[in-house]
């Protein structure tokens, strides 16, 4: 991460969940949140009924199946936070929440309570941002953490987190981001603030997804040189279930983009180049 800078990831993954793969759109909030040209981009897009299917379609291909990927596990996972409140979750917990606009847009975090984490840049970049939309639905909290090097558990409850009722907690997209070491202290936090019932979905990058060296060449360079995010946890789906084990969490699901594609009505989708990416479900005892 560029010291002091906002997340550049952060930016592309809302651009994508802004397009979307077909009607409605995940996050229609995206284009309000998103800084200067791309923000425009997605906006004149959105705006017009003429130019959105042509535009969706180019945006798909161009982003080599971001849009698709990253849509797809946006609308895994705001299934997974409708049932979750449908169960009585009303604390939610988002680790690396970047640009998410859930708070603003999904309906049943009405009367809940969100807790976002993030670095401090790209929370000052968000919060400035959202002073374009309207009241969050669910009341929001933001709270500083570096994973890794800070205290996330102290956080969270200095920020009223009740640590006697179990929540829900997404961490999307970011432990891919995070060394070992970072995601298994981030891990025994929240294990520390997980009442029983908790429920933690986070997606993970397995290691070597395209199976070729030039395309884990091409992905270092682009997201280390380029965006200053480096790639650099991976974990297969085996080390994965017993690292959540370890923290006294259990698998309930773990999946990938064709399940979300199912699940969300989509018969195909080009998001095979980022198939490395999975969703793991894990239930605290
Ligand atoms: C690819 S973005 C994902 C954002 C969001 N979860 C989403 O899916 O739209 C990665 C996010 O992780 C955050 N992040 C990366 N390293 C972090 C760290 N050490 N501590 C806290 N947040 C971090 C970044 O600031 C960024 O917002």
């Amino acid at each position: 991460m560029r010291e002091g800078r906002p997340s550049i990831t952060a930016a592309l993954v809302s651009f994508a969940r802004g397009v979307g793969v077909h009607e409605p759109i995940p996050d229609p909030l995206a284009g309000e949140l998103l800084p200067g040209p791309l923000g425009l981009a997605l906006r004149r897009v959105r705006d017009s009924e003429a130019l959105r299917p042509l535009g969706r379609t180019l945006l798909r291909y161009a982003s080599l199946g971001l849009v698709d990927h990253v849509s797809l596990r946006t609308l895994a996972i705001d299934a997974l936070v409708e049932e979750g409140v449908r169960e009585g979750l009303d604390q939610i917990v988002i680790l690396g929440a970047g640009l998410d606009a859930r708070a603003y847009r999904l309906p049943a975090l009405a009367g809940t309570k969100v807790y976002e984490v993030d670095l401090p840049a790209t929370q000052r970049f968000k919060r400035a941002r959202t002073k374009r939309l309207p009241a969050p639905l669910a009341e929001l909290v933001y709270v500083s953490v570096d994973f890794g090097r800070e205290a996330l558990d102290e956080r969270l409850i200095e920020a009223g987190f009740d640590a006697g009722r179990p929540a829900l907690f997404l961490w999307e997209g970011v432990t891919m981001y995070l060394s070992h070491d970072a995601v298994d202290g981030t891990l025994e936090r929240i294990a520390r603030v997980a009442a029983p019932g908790s429920l933690l979905a986070t997606t993970y990058s397995i290691p070597n997804p395209l199976g070729s060296p030039v395309g884990e060449l091409a992905k270092k360079v682009l997201f280390g040189l380029v965006f200053g995010e480096p790639m650099i946890g991976e974990f297969t789906p085996e080390a994965m279930r017993s690292l959540l084990s370890a923290h006294g969490f259990s698998v309930v699901r773990d999946d990938g983009g064709d399940t979300w594609a199912r699940e969300a009505g989509v018969d195909r989708h080009l998001a095979k180049l980022f198939q490395g990416e999975r969703l793991v479900v894990a239930r605290r005892a």
